[in-house]
């Protein structure tokens, strides 16, 4: 088998990348380790900036979004019962956000892809990437109990965090960065109708929760647990009796509780993998970074990969230009690492920590009124506001010089 573009992994980066690849007229095949049913039954989180909003349409798979996506001009933060919201519109200059979940939009590219007749080869075993520093690399895997081989003349790694394309880099070609929290986040879809017009992350002295939507009758909700929590402790009724004592009591009184119909744990990691370009291999994604979920930046990072990864693409098969290869790793670095510190600052501010004395010797209690103090600053200062704003509604993409 041959291609131009081989891409590992049929997630939102992979076959977002595919479908945009497909409209310049670059070949591309995907390889994917499951089946789509097991794709599409990940859950993820549902808000989208203004950059992959522009991505889809780019990509012609914006019609369904456009019509049952909600847009969000706001956004509330909540320190027990007290409320504060985030005018987006007001202080990030008109942006606002789009909640539409990850799994739709999978759903889109999927029927897209199938339509295009673009080939994506499920349930592939053994996936290994191969001569990625030559002009002909390639890609075996076992499909059927057959060996294949792929030859193409770059690969995209959008294989996720627990991929094989970050380790075909060698060990003292890359460094790794990594924060690992010392709690998870359990959450919950039920078909109820959200408690509240817009998202609310609430800080409270019982731990964090997140009241989010996927449309008008159906909700998800987060709450902070202790990582050593087990799924089979949290029945339905203790996670909606914990939550109602998250949410600031206005709130509670009026949510809407039911049967859950997915519920996992979560862990919370920042990574990030330096370079994201290696000879003719590109990382994308979660292949390359994880963020915490506070933020809602994972998929909005993968986007802006893929954005830069496919003109950088576009430029070296239409304009035989190959230094842009050169720009890709840099490029996204920039965006990401604010991505990264924006989640690692809302995780910090919203989160209660338990780890006792800090490194630098202030204890548990002190440090959490810094951080206490910190978020009031910002939710009640302009400029705070706004800071927060110009991040959540995410930063513009960087173009190639
Ligand atoms: N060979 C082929 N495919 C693989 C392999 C492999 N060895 N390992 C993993 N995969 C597939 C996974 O099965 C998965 O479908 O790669 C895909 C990676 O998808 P995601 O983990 O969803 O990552 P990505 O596409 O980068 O999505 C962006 O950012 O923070 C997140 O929630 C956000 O999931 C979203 C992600
Ligand atoms: C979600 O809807 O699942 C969601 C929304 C916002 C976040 C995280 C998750 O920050």
């Amino acid at each position: 088998m041959k291609t131009q573009v081989a891409i590992i992994g049929g997630g939102p980066s992979g076959l977002l990348l595919g479908q945009l690849l497909h409209k310049q007229g670059i070949d591309n095949i995907i390889v994917e380790r499951v089946n789509g049913d097991y794709v599409l039954g990940r859950i993820r989180a549902g808000i989208l900036e203004q950059g992959l909003v522009g991505l889809l349409h780019e990509a012609g798979v914006a019609e369904r979004m456009m019509q049952e996506g909600h847009v969000h001009d706001g956004v509330e933060l909540s320190i027990n019962d007290e409320r504060f919201r985030i005018d987006l519109k007001k202080y990030a200059d008109g942006s606002s956000v789009m909640c539409y979940g990850q799994t739709e939009i999978t759903r889109d590219l999927m029927a897209a892809r199938e339509a295009a007749g673009l080939a994506t080869l499920y349930e592939a075993e053994n996936t290994e990437l191969h001569d990625v520093k030559t002009d002909s690399p390639y890609v075996t895997f076992i499909k059927d109990g057959e060996p294949h081989r792929l030859e193409c003349q770059f690969i995209a790694g959008c294989d996720g965090f627990h991929g094989v394309s970050r380790k075909t880099i060698p060990d003292d070609s890359r460094k790794e960065f990594e924060r690992v929290y010392p709690f998870g986040w359990l959450g919950l879809l039920s078909d109820t109708p959200p408690c509240n017009e817009e998202l609310i992350y609430a800080k409270t002295d019982r731990g964090f929760a997140l009241a989010s939507q996927r449309s008008s009758t159906r909700s998800r909700y987060y709450l902070q647990v202790p990582l050593t929590d087990k799924l089979e402790e949290w029945s339905d009724d203790a996670f909606w009796a914990e939550l109602k004592k998250r949410l600031p009591a206005d709130v509670a009184e009026g949510l809407v509780t039911g049967p859950s119909i997915e519920k996992s744990i979560a862990p919370l990691r920042s990574f990030v993998c330096e370079p994201m370009q290696y000879g003719n291999l590109f990382l994308v994604g979660d292949a390359a970074h994880i963020v915490p979920p506070t933020g809602a930046k994972g998929l909005n990072l993968a986007a802006s990969d893929v954005a830069t990864l496919y003109k950088v693409l576009t430029r070296v098969f239409k304009e035989g230009d190959r230094s842009a290869i050169a720009q890709y790793s840099p490029i996204c670095l920039r965006r990401v690492w604010n991505g990264e510190r924006f989640s690692w600052w809302m995780t910090n501010m919203m989160h209660n920590f338990d780890e006792g004395v800090a490194k630098d010797g202030t204890d548990r209690d002190t440090q959490q009124r810094f951080m206490d103090s910190e978020l009031h600053y910002y939710l009640t200062s302009e400029a705070g506001q706004r800071v927060i704003a110009e991040q959540y509604v995410g930063l513009p993409y960087e173009e190639l010089a």
